[in-house]
């Protein structure tokens, strides 16, 4: 989501039971993700992964969060190459060595389960293939800085300092959410910060962790559609997102992979 300001809102702390509704809507979202990965080749539009995702979530009982939420027209997010997030998906046809982020949210029984990816149309370049593990490898940190009494500044950090250890960077206009019965709520979760600083983590808190990492410089600006955000650079843009919960020991994952595609290449 957008970047609010200040964050002095009330995190909600959910109880024990309503862990295992958001287990199945992350679930779901997880399934969906791993439904297309075999789709995703040179040839393909956007438009018909759109198609796929929203039929496979509807068959599954579930109702798709983007659809109309907003004004957004579509029932994914496909953001490719230099696309940070919130890529309509329409008429656009992959290419080789393309490299595209599709970003799903389910509602399931009343629980949003909120989930991305990065993929790839046939073979990465060098650079884009360490931009992908780089993003995926600094979600995978800012998950496990998750427990209670730890920080949203531990978790920023652990983020932020992989990513520019690497000279990339860390988008900062754009951040994780609580998630729960409502798609966006407090707090805002940001990909960047300091050990120690923003809100403490308690067990019963359920946001996403979703960094944006550019292979420039960190800048976005949104085209004349009203959602898609490019990098102002031009530069290649990458991005994972998790939900997670926290628990009285660390934090449950709810949108790991059912079948194993974590990240590309997708053996499928
Ligand atoms: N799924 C996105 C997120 O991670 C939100 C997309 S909202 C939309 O928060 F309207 F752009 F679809
Ligand atoms: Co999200
Ligand atoms: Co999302």
């Amino acid at each position: 989501m957008e970047q609010q300001g200040g964050d002095a809102r009330r995190i909600t702390i959910h109880a024990p039971a309503d862990f295992a509704g958001m287990r199945e809507a992350g679930q779901l979202a997880a399934a969906t993700l791993d439904m297309i990965a075999p789709h995703v080749r040179p040839g393909i539009t956007t438009g018909e992964l759109d198609r796929l995702c929203h039929d496979f979530m509807v068959a599954h009982g579930a109702v798709p969060a983007t659809l109309g939420y907003r004004g957004y027209p579509k029932s994914s997010c496909i953001s490719i190459n230099h696309v940070v997030c919130h890529g309509i998906p329409g008429e656009r046809v992959l290419a080789e060595g393309d490299i595209l982020n599709v970003d799903v949210t389910v509602i399931l029984n009343g629980w949003h389960g909120d989930s991305s990816r990065m993929y790839v149309a046939g073979q990465p370049s060098t650079k884009a293939r360490l931009l992908l593990d780089v993003t995926y490898q600094a979600l995978m940190r800012g998950v496990a800085a998750v427990k209670p009494g730890a920080t949203l500044g531990d978790v920023g950090h652990a983020i932020q300092s992989l990513v520019e250890r690497h000279r990339f960077s860390v988008v900062r206009d754009f951040c994780g959410h609580g998630i729960g019965r409502r798609f966006h709520e407090p707090p805002n979760v940001l990909h960047f910060g300091r050990p120690g600083e923003g809100p403490v983590l308690r067990p019963g808190m359920f946001f996403t962790i979703e960094p944006m990492v550019n292979a420039g410089r960190p800048e976005v600006k949104i085209l004349e559609d009203g959602w898609t955000a490019v990098t102002r650079d031009r530069s290649l843009s990458a991005q994972f997102e998790h939900m997670v919960g926290v628990t009285e020991t660390g934090c449950e994952v709810f949108t790991i992979s059912p079948a194993g595609l974590h990240h590309p290449p997708y053996k499928t």
